[in-house]
């Protein structure tokens, strides 16, 4: 079923260049399942015509405060009928109005009349966003209980590279997703490794591996989703960090193996994404090996098995392995499940999962094997946590 199946969502537009995204988010919403409702302030319809929301809404567009239809009422009826209301593109001038409660047109004043809770998706030139008296405003918006999402850092309509981008419509429409998502780890602290580790050779060479780290960071930002509080130990990856987990890079299996016993005491749930190289080299020449036209040798000795550790500890936490298999892959995790002594095990083959956008994994605990069907990644997380969630309090 769709994820906003009978979720009433106010969409308010404001006039900046990233208004033409909030007509993706519209469609994103609707294929959701949402019953969008755009309101657009008359700057934002110097950027995109109101026609262009109705047609991907299939529903009037709001445009002005003293034309409606609704006996003058439309401002109490549309903001009591949703179950959440976003601003995104939200202006700096908006974000200004929302901090001193101005209603001086349909979307403030529907901002301000509203009862359900307000997303706010800020979008400015990186000048505006760092100005004083937009933080200030952003800060009173937070201690008013509106929920900020973004902005993102990266280049802009102007050209100049800062914060100030409104976030991506897929990230806007996850938030909004995740807003409405049952809270299954509400108060419980989640460890998760994630991406590849680095085994250094000298200063300038390594072993390592093809893990993107996108499955561990999909993980990471369900469980937050979820309601957990997340600790992210990652290994060297291009990827932006889901907002509100604890980052604590590390480059080698044994920074990882420190990382995870410095915060595994507090974890009520280890999830162990990472590919963690099994074995690193038996010494890390200080200066670069100069070659020769010999045979080179190099000796590699095991790593410490970071999951069977935490998983033997007195009193460990409900532990989550991850396991790329390249054939036999459910006789390989089942045996891979008990010897590591843990209740749950996610394998996927490692020809499909690697650096892909997508997974196909099978869930494999002490009731038996279920599959999932190819998904994307962030997909794919949310069954696994909740998956894990019925397992955790069917054991705990
Ligand atoms: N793992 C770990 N520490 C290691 C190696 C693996 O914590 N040194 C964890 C991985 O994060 C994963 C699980 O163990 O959750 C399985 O990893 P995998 O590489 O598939 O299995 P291995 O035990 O290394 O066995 P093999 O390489 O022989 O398949």
């Amino acid at each position: 079923m769709p994820q906003l199946t009978e979720k009433r969502i106010l969409l308010g537009v404001t006039g900046g260049i990233a208004a033409y995204k909030a007509a993706e988010l519209t469609r994103l919403l609707v294929k959701a399942g949402a019953q969008v409702r755009v309101v657009m302030t008359q700057a934002a319809t110097q950027f995109v015509g109101a026609q262009t929301f109705q047609a991907l809404s299939g529903k009037p567009v709001i445009t002005d405060l003293w034309h409606d239809a609704d006996n003058g009422m439309a401002h109490i009826n549309l903001s009591r009928e949703a179950d959440l209301a976003i601003v995104a593109p939200a202006s700096a001038d908006f974000i200004a109005k929302l901090a001193l409660g101005l209603a001086d047109d349909m979307l403030s004043t529907l901002c301000l009349a509203r009862t359900c809770p307000l997303l706010v998706a800020p979008a400015m030139n990186k000048q505006m966003w760092d100005n004083a008296a937009t933080q200030r405003n952003i800060a009173q918006l937070t201690t008013d209980g509106m929920v900020l999402i973004g902005p993102a850092y990266g280049e802009q309509a102007c050209g100049e590279i800062g914060a100030g981008r409104m976030l991506e419509p897929a990230d806007l429409c996850a938030a909004i997703v995740a807003h409405f998502a049952p809270r299954l780890l509400a108060g419980k602290c989640v460890l998760i490794t994630a991406g590849p580790t680095i085994e250094k050779i000298d200063p300038v060479r390594a072993i390592t591996n093809l893990s993107s780290g996108k499955m561990g960071y999909a993980v990471a930002l369900a469980a937050l989703e979820a309601g957990a509080s997340v600790t992210l130990i990652s290994g060297a990856t291009c990827l932006t960090p889901p907002a509100g987990a604890t980052i604590v890079n590390v480059v080698s299996a044994a920074d990882m193996l420190n990382a995870v016993n410095q915060h595994v005491a507090t974890a009520d749930i280890f999830i162990s994404v990472a590919a963690v190289a099994d074995y690193r080299p038996e010494l890390a020449h200080e200066q670069k090996i100069k070659k020769s036209s010999d045979t080179f040798t190099l000796n590699l000795i095991p790593n410490v098995d970071i999951l069977t550790q935490v998983a033997q500890r007195p009193q460990p936490p409900f532990c989550v392995g991850f396991a790329a298999e390249t054939e036999n892959l459910i006789a390989n995790g089942t045996a891979k499940r008990q010897r590591k002594n843990i209740p749950l095990l996610v394998v996927n083959r490692a020809q499909d999962a690697l650096g892909s956008d997508s997974n196909e994994v099978t869930l494999l605990d002490d009731h038996g094997a279920h599959a999932l069907a190819r998904a994307d990644k962030l997909s794919i997380a949310r069954q696994i946590i909740q998956h894990l969630a019925n397992l955790y309090k069917e054991l705990k």
